[in-house]
């Protein structure tokens, strides 16, 4: 029997993931966010108000749910304590339901300010970021300068750590950057408001985790960004700085690999991308102006618009296999309907083999091969069984089955929890 359930997006991110958590969570006992940070972006509507949640687990509109933030996740306090805030206007106070690792790394507005320097700068590989200090956060985790939540606790070594943080950062955004410098004094006293603030939250992940696995609870790892935007597995250098892929949550949350149950992967039935980086089959012709506006294409984190294009079942086979997917869960099918000829990509045309292709996700020097389909008529949206859908739509899914070699056990058909297709339930 199912206990734990991990949901990743097996695209560039943007998948629908908060929708599904939505729909698992009636039996849920836990979530847990391992990854990222507020770069990411999950809409949800709660008793007809939406809220975008970034840094908090989509998981905690539900009342019943106990939300965790892993180890793996590079924590902003102004981000959380801005969202806590709007997330209690709607949902109440979740105080009690939120725990927060006293190892996650801080992002620190440095990191802030460095990746904002770096993104406008001409000289450097422009990666279109969400300019969050996301990246800059994790340089630190792996350049074992980061501060940590427990840090907030010791003044002495907090204060040893962002003088130790400041000499560096400063000399870069003067010397680099011809920019100011930040002040260690005000930053300390910024920290230890903060770290009061936070007491409340503050907890251990890991042996709480294990209580709950000993405790026969059900456990969700909700992941954010997509498997393609994985800093070891995507299409390097355009990903972000985390493992977005299934390997994330071992290290992310402090658990055995062993520990997942079931794997839920999440696709749109077309793909998007935010920001810089290959995309094979983006569509820059009238086509992908008409997806992304009937999919209301634009980023919830950032603003930005999504750039849009055809499903690519090349890489999303690839992804599957990455992450071991049991499941798949294909969204905004609705999104297809009404088109006359609807198109997936199979293959690549390239002189490097397939293999080298996946190696390096370089994505360079190929063309998509597409396999087209006819269109339907009958809409999809809102369709809650599979047998409701007309028989292209149900054709289309089924070659997602055939090509990715697994089965689809969800399908999102609107925007609204019950347009929701499952074939399958995970839990
Ligand atoms: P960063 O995570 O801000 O460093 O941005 C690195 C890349 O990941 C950029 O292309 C961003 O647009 C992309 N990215 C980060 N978070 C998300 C997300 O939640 N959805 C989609 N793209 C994202």
């Amino acid at each position: 029997m199912t206990k734990t359930i991990s949901l990743l997006g097996l695209q560039w991110g943007d998948e629908g993931k908060g929708k599904v958590v939505d729909h698992l969570a009636k039996d849920l006992d836990a979530a847990i966010r391992y990854q990222g940070g507020h770069n990411a972006g999950h809409t949800l509507i709660v008793d007809g108000k939406k809220i975008v949640f970034h840094l908090l687990p989509s998981a905690i509109c539900h009342d019943d749910i106990h939300c965790y933030i892993g180890r793996g996740v590079v924590v902003s306090l102004d981000a959380l304590f801005e969202e806590i805030e709007e997330a209690q206007e709607v949902i109440g106070n979740i105080e009690d339901r939120l725990t927060i690792s006293s190892a996650c790394s801080l992002i620190q507005p440095y990191h802030v300010k460095l990746d904002q320097l770096r993104e406008g700068s001409k000289k450097l590989t422009k990666i279109g970021t969400t300019g969050r200090g996301i990246g800059t956060a994790y340089e630190d985790r792996v350049g074992r300068r980061s501060i940590r939540v427990a840090d907030l606790y010791n003044e002495n070594k907090l204060k040893g750590r962002l003088e130790e943080a400041l000499d560096f950062y400063n000399s870069i955004f003067i010397h680099s950057f011809n920019s100011e410098e930040i002040d260690l004094n005000e930053l300390f006293e910024k920290n230890l408001k903060q770290a009061e603030k936070l007491k409340p939250y503050v907890g251990n992940v890991i042996q709480e985790v294990r209580d709950l696995k000993e405790a026969d609870k059900k456990i969700l790892f909700e992941g954010a960004q997509g498997a393609l935007l994985d800093v070891s597995l995507g299409t390097y250098p355009y990903v972000t700085s985390s493992n977005s892929s299934v390997g994330g949550i071992a290290s992310g949350i402090g658990i055995s690999p062993t520990n997942i149950d079931f794997s839920l992967g999440i696709a749109k039935a077309y793909t998007t991308r935010v920001g810089e980086g290959p995309f094979p089959t983006e569509l820059f012709d009238d086509m992908g102006t008409y997806l992304a506006e009937k999919g209301g294409e634009v980023g919830a984190t950032t603003g930005r618009p999504r750039r849009c294009g055809w499903l690519d079942a090349f890489l999303l086979s690839h992804t599957v296999q990455l992450n071991g997917i049991d499941g798949l869960c294909i969204t905004k099918i609705d999104v297809l309907d009404g088109l006359e000829t609807i198109k997936i990509c199979t293959d690549y045309s390239s002189d490097l083999s397939k293999a080298e292709i996946l190696e390096t996700l370089t994505l360079e020097g190929i063309e998509p091969i597409y396999t087209e389909f006819k269109g339907w008529e009958e809409p999809t949206a809102g369709k809650q069984s599979f047998e409701e859908l007309n028989d292209m739509a149900k054709e289309f899914i089924l070659n997602i089955e055939d090509l990715c070699k697994v089965p689809v056990i969800m399908i999102s058909t609107g925007p609204k929890r019950e347009d929701t297709i499952i074939r399958e339930y995970p839990l």
